[in-house]
């Protein structure tokens, strides 16, 4: 079944004398069940729209598509209420933001305690706040928190940035939503709980059929366990398609840059070596080029590439360039 289905969502900042188009027509679907990665460096819109999807965007920006399905639903027709009632109890987003995104004036256990689904069944006030208690305790374990005592009486200033992200993990999760939005959830941990995150994460897809939206500027994380990838490039989805057939023949040369950066992408190269590919630097939402806007980066672009280049689409794969890659990668 089609969860999400969203079709040109376009996300304007609108000044008193210019309107920036900081995302640009981009079409993600996504089937129950499945992973999705949404790629691109950073400044290329992901968390735009993925706070686009969840509606937690403020009224500066102006928010347009021509449809933004939930199950069917389009969510862009809904008012606030409805639209607030759908979205917590069958979406959840891990923000890329936790310190910022936490109560700072609730302690930890709080605010965990309030994400939990409502408890069944009757019971002795004391049993049900014991369970409750239990239950806290049992998701901040999940990801990986193993100082329970001191982290659930904390505030969230307290707290290091990365238990602030575990916790933000733990929030969102705590409902089994059935989609998970992820914003780069695990920048600021380390190595080991890094690995851990990404375990519990697949665990939950495969176990629960949580259906992931996996947001990362890094594709090695993720690439073994997801369905499709959605490559972004300042504000405008490049290329999407099947996880292996993105990864096998890249049309778009910034997907093929994307990969090179990967490591063991080719032999020798034991490290990742940031966009090595592609000279400069994303443009800002001020200076944008016209046309395709890899262009100034962008080692095949010719004059044909002034004008935005069309969305082709083969076999459930879409790229926009005017002159994509035909060879496959091995
Ligand atoms: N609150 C904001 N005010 C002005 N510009 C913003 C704001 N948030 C994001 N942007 C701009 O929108 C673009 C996309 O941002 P964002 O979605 O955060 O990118 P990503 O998540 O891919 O790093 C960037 O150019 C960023 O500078
Ligand atoms: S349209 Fe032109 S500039 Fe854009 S990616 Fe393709 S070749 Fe490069
Ligand atoms: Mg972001």
């Amino acid at each position: 079944m089609q969860l999400l289905d969203i079709r040109n969502l376009t996300i304007e900042l609108r000044t008193s004398d210019t309107v920036i188009r900081a995302v640009d027509k981009v079409n993600l679907s996504l089937k129950e069940g499945e992973v999705h990665a949404l790629v691109g460096e950073s400044g290329s819109g992901k968390s735009l729209i993925a706070k686009a999807i969840v509606g937690v965007l403020n009224k500066r920006w102006h928010i347009t598509a021509d449809r933004m399905h939930w199950r069917g639903v389009d969510l862009m027709r809904l008012s606030n209420e409805q639209r607030r009632k759908i979205v917590g109890s069958d979406i959840a987003m891990i923000y890329q933001d936790p310190s910022r995104c936490l109560d700072p004036t609730a302690k930890i256990f709080e605010q965990i305690a309030e994400t939990l689904p409502e408890m069944t069944g009757s019971g002795f006030f004391l049993k049900r706040n014991r369970e409750r208690k239990d239950r806290v305790k049992a998701l901040i374990h999940k990801v990986g928190i193993k100082d329970h005592e001191k982290v659930l009486s904390s505030y969230p200033h307290e707290l290091s940035e990365g238990v602030c992200q575990k916790v933000m993990i733990a929030m969102a999760i705590a409902r089994t939503p059935k989609l998970l939005i992820a914003d780069e959830p695990t920048t600021a941990l380390e190595s080991t709980t890094r690995a851990q995150v990404f375990r519990l994460l697949k665990s939950l897809n495969q176990l629960k059929n949580m259906s992931i939206l996996m947001i990362s500027h890094e594709l090695e994380e993720i690439v073994n366990w997801s369905h499709g990838i959605h490559v972004l490039y300042c504000g405008q989805m490049v290329e999407a398609g099947p996880t292996q057939r993105i990864f096998t023949q890249p049309r778009h040369p910034y997907t093929q840059a994307l990969l090179k950066s990967l490591p063991d992408y080719e032999q020798g190269l034991a490290h990742k070596e940031p966009f090595y590919a592609l000279k400069g630097t994303i443009p800002t939402l001020q200076h944008l080029p016209i046309g395709c806007r890899l262009g100034p980066r962008c080692p095949k672009a010719q004059k044909a590439c002034v004008v935005t280049p069309p969305l082709t689409k083969l076999h459930g794969h879409s790229y926009a360039c005017h002159f994509p890659l035909i060879k496959a990668m091995k």
